[in-house]
């Protein structure tokens, strides 16, 4: 009857458009959301009038995207397999629960995506629209229509006066997705892994031989976890980010070249760019290096992969994930104060932290005068009864 598309205004999800209606003959409601991916809207506002399309939504979602969902995992200092900052994988859940609220605003039966049916977006696409709508349609045209290559794709295109820009002719270079948070690139010249990526690859950071010889100093303040101002300018979460991503892109930082695990089972090469996010993650582990408890600390670090793991297979809104994220969002309450960081040259180096919530006791770890602060003596007793066990275990093996 009526379909949701999440559209970019791109030549994919036009292609999508056109086919939707011709295949289905139904009504499409289109949604393209800015979530900071840096492209004017209003093109894909025209396009949509172009094909016809009476209900257009355009959202400016960045604020929620960074509040709701960006800075919450970032609470968890969550990394999937030691280097990916899941740029992709947490704007999937917003994008699906926007599309899922429209639908029910127009009356709409069905939700579309441009997702391929080899990666992990249609999954997480798709477990959030069933999950906050169980009787939603699902149409995913990658698995569907019978084009095999590009150049039907294109030819579709062209029959329907769909506008292919001359680079788009030949095949895309690669296959990109782009948000406040992050740049990924996957496919194409990437596909061997032991090929360099070539250099204009990188969409949003300079390369560290080019940033600056000298290094840029700044102060990031937290709250509850979450980064309220840099260099003492308080801020709303989307600033902050945007701010970062700057810094960050000036001083080369936050590329990676990774193979990765998808949910579906093969492994995966991509060049992601998060400068915004790999300043924030040292400095948030900074402030919690003050301000959490050891085991509150150790607790959370032994969480972290499996909370990742959900984020990144697409289990954003599962029982599962709210638990661990209450636990985490609890770990938060004292971590507040600021950390002083160096940004040189793609590194991000840490140079100080402080709070007044800090668990730091000078007096306590001094090699000067403690002032009876601490008993040294109790430290044997300690040490001793810690090694019962070893010291039982090794008379046995002299035996
Ligand atoms: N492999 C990354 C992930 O699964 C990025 C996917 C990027 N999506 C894209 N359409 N290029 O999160
Ligand atoms: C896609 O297949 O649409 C992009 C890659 C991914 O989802 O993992």
């Amino acid at each position: 009857k009526k379909v949701v598309l999440a559209y970019s205004g791109g030549l994919d999800t036009s292609i999508i458009l056109k086919w939707l209606q011709e295949t289905y003959g139904c009504e499409v409601v289109t949604f393209t959301a800015d979530l900071g991916q840096g492209e004017e809207l209003e093109p894909a506002r025209k396009k949509a009038e172009m094909f016809g399309i009476k209900e257009i939504f355009v959202d400016d979602l960045r604020e929620e995207f960074v509040r709701d969902y960006v800075f919450p995992m970032f609470r968890a200092n969550a990394v999937y397999e030691g280097v990916y900052l899941l740029g992709t994988s947490i704007a999937r859940p917003l994008i699906a629960k926007r599309q899922i609220e429209i639908a029910r605003e127009t009356g709409a039966d069905a939700v579309a995506h441009g997702a391929t049916g080899k990666g992990n977006d249609q999954v997480r696409f798709e477990l959030a629209y069933y999950a906050l709508n169980p009787d939603i349609k699902v149409i995913a045209p990658w698995r569907e229509w019978d084009f095999v290559s590009r150049s039907d794709l294109i030819e579709f295109a062209e029959k329907h006066q769909i506008p292919v820009s001359k680079d788009k002719r030949g095949e895309a270079p690669f296959s990109v997705d782009a948000n406040l948070l992050h740049s990924s690139s996957e496919g194409k010249v990437l596909e061997d892994p032991f090929e360099a990526p070539p250099e204009y690859v990188f969409q949003r950071t300079v390369s560290p031989e080019d940033a600056p010889d000298k290094a840029t100093e700044i102060t990031i303040g937290f709250e509850k976890g979450d980064a309220v101002s840099i260099d003492g300018k308080r801020m709303s979460p989307a600033e902050i980010l945007t701010k970062l991503n700057a810094l960050g892109r000036d001083n080369g930082i936050g590329r990676v070249d990774l193979v990765e695990n998808r949910f579906v089972g093969m492994k995966s090469r991509g060049i992601y760019e998060t400068p915004g996010g790999t300043i924030l993650l040292p400095a948030h582990r900074a402030i919690e290096s003050l301000t959490l408890d050891r085991e509150a600390a150790h607790l959370k670090d032994q969480l972290m992969p499996r909370y990742a793991e959900l984020i990144y297979n697409g289990f954003w809104f599962s029982p599962e994930r709210e638990m661990l994220q209450a636990l985490i969002d609890k770990s938060q309450e004292h971590v507040e104060g600021e950390v002083r960081l160096k940004l040189y040259k793609g590194n991000v180096i840490v140079t100080g932290r402080r709070s007044d919530k800090s668990l730091y006791a000078d007096d306590l770890v001094t090699f000067e005068d403690d002032a009876g602060a601490y008993d040294q003596i109790d430290a044997k007793g300690f040490i001793r009864l810690n090694a019962l066990r070893l010291r039982t275990l090794g008379k046995l093996r002299d035996k």
